[in-house]
């Protein structure tokens, strides 16, 4: 299986030299992508001085901050074009531990289309993470269960690992998700598409350096997608009760 590992960063220059060190220590055959958003931190200068120096190591430069979404579907298109067999997610702040990967990795090898590094499965949890954004992500994750009647526990987690015929499954280019609902986005198209799921439990490590990027727009956009798409697909499930069979 060849791996590519998509680390996207925005202003993460304290973290990404921990992250690719701990990465390549961990899961030493995986590549990693860095897909850097014009950091004015300089954190895309310091990626490619990384990846001058390692040859599993690439860079996508994208011109301004756009968010997490069109950040990763870059990423997983470079990765596709490049003939990868398995597309990972992991923040570049550490709080996805590089040394949980295999976890991933595993489950994939053993047939699922998304594994999905989750905190709400027994034995999953987070350390450190302030009482709000336990509160935020609890409660996302219940609105999701509420609107979209999904089955997983971790939607809004953002370590996964896609098999390729997953993402191919999907089509990327009509994904308009983006902040974090990004991820509840694809997690849900993927459930849609009747595919593998496995939540694997992970622990979830508050970052140490830098800050998060999480912001009220991120809550608001999370918010009124997630209740669209539950009422689109109470609609198409009704249209389709209604319609005269042939
Ligand atoms: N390229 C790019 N562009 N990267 C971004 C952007 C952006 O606009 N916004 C955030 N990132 C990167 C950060 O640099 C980091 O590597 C990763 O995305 C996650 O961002 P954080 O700001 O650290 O997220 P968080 O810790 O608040 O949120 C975590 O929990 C959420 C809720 O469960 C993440 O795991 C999210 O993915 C998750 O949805
Ligand atoms: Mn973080």
């Amino acid at each position: 299986m060849r791996v590519l590992t998509i680390i996207p960063t925005y202003n993460e220059r304290e973290s990404l030299p921990t992250v690719v060190t701990r990465l390549r220590a961990a899961v030493p055959d995986a590549h990693v992508l860095i897909t850097d958003d014009n950091s004015p931190d300089g954190t895309g200068h310091m990626a490619d001085e990384i990846s001058a120096t390692d040859d599993h190591i690439h860079v996508l430069h994208r011109a301004k901050k756009e968010g997490l979404g069109p950040a990763y579907i870059a990423g997983f298109h470079w990765g596709l074009e490049n003939g990868y067999d398995v597309l990972v997610e992991m923040d570049a702040d550490c709080s996805h531990q590089p040394e949980q990967l295999p976890l991933l990795l595993d489950a994939v090898h053993n047939g699922a289309d998304l594994a999905i590094g989750s905190r709400y499965v027994p034995g999953g949890r987070t350390e450190n993470w302030p009482l709000d954004r336990q509160l935020i992500s609890r409660g996302g994750n219940l609105y999701s269960r509420v609107l979209l009647g999904t089955r997983i526990h971790d939607i809004t987690g953002g370590y996964r690992a896609y098999k390729r015929a997953t993402l191919e499954a999907i089509d990327l280019d009509s994904v308009r998700s983006r902040g974090y609902c990004f991820q509840i986005d694809l997690a849900w198209r993927t459930e849609r598409l009747g595919l593998n799921i496995t939540e694997v439990p992970i622990t979830f490590v508050e970052r140490e350096e830098g800050v998060s990027k999480m912001s009220k727009n991120v809550t608001v956009e999370a918010a009124t997608s997630v209740a669209k798409w539950g009422l689109a697909a109470r609609a198409q499930t009704l249209a389709a009760k209604l319609s005269p069979r042939a």
